[in-house]
């Protein structure tokens, strides 16, 4: 079999090409996805001997160290010319610029999850930590997770078995949270039957900023057996 060589040097170009090109700032933006409340450093190694600009979705944050736009909170410039941001809330979220003499000198695009309150429970509603019953039994528990943004899937596992997680049963309804923020609350049904003695039956939220992963255990054991 003969391999056309030029085509494939070629082909590599394209997609060299495609890449540069075509998606330059998919390689030097950085995406970040955090959680509300917390807090990021986002550093711009950039000469303090050049015009410098912070900016947060082209509005100007800092022109040099002067301070322009006083819209949102807890955003401080350190010396280094990093910028910090505490206590993060929804709108922090965006696309923050360092520029150097115009130029992008780094970009980071903030994301900003709210991670759910997590509750097991046996029955729709009474909140259940341990439970007993006879080996055998069906056993339907309901996972919640209340007050996500944005939607949480739930999974579950069985004595901490990753390669048991699955989503089921997801349902997902939209709310308001006390903040007045639109939030979503999913709640998730597993139907088992006890095959072990003690065991822990585990649900979880897929968070991306990891706060909201989370683990409810739930220790079951039997009666009448020895
Ligand atoms: C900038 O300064 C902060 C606070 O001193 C430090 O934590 C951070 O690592 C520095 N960043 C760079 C890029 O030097
Ligand atoms: C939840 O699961 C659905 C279906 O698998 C998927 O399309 C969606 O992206 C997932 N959501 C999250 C937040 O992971
Ligand atoms: C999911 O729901 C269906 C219908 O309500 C039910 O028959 C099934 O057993 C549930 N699956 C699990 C794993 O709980
Ligand atoms: C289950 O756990 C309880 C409490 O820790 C313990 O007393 C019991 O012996 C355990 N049963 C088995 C079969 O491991």
């Amino acid at each position: 079999m003969r391999v056309n060589k030029p085509k494939v040097i070629f082909s590599s170009l394209m997609v060299l090409f495609l890449v540069v090109v075509l998606f330059p700032l998919n390689e030097s933006q950085q995406s970040w996805t955090v959680a509300i409340s917390s807090s990021v450093l986002f550093p711009c190694n950039s000469d303090p001997y050049k015009m410098r600009i912070w900016e947060h979705d082209n509005n100007v944050l800092f022109n040099n160290k002067l301070k322009i736009d006083f819209k949102l909170d807890h955003i401080y410039l350190l010396d280094n010319y990093s910028l910090l941001i505490q206590e993060i809330t929804l709108p922090h979220k965006g696309i923050y610029r360092c520029l150097q003499d115009g130029s992008i000198a780094e970009e980071f695009l903030l994301n900003v999850e709210v991670p759910p309150k997590m509750f097991l429970t046996i029955n729709e509603f009474d909140s259940v930590m341990k439970i007993s019953v006879e080996e055998g039994t069906d056993i339907t528990l309901f996972c919640h997770a209340f007050g996500a943004l944005p939607p949480v899937n739930l999974s579950w596992a069985i004595d901490g078995e990753e390669n048991d997680y699955r989503a089921l049963n997801f349902t997902v309804a939209v709310g308001d949270d006390y903040q007045g923020r639109q939030v979503f609350n999913s709640v998730s049904s597993y139907t088992f039957k006890l095959i072990r003695n003690n065991g822990t039956v585990s649900c979880r939220s897929n968070t991306v900023s990891g706060v909201g992963k989370r683990e409810i255990n739930l220790q079951y054991s039997t009666f009448g057996k020895t």
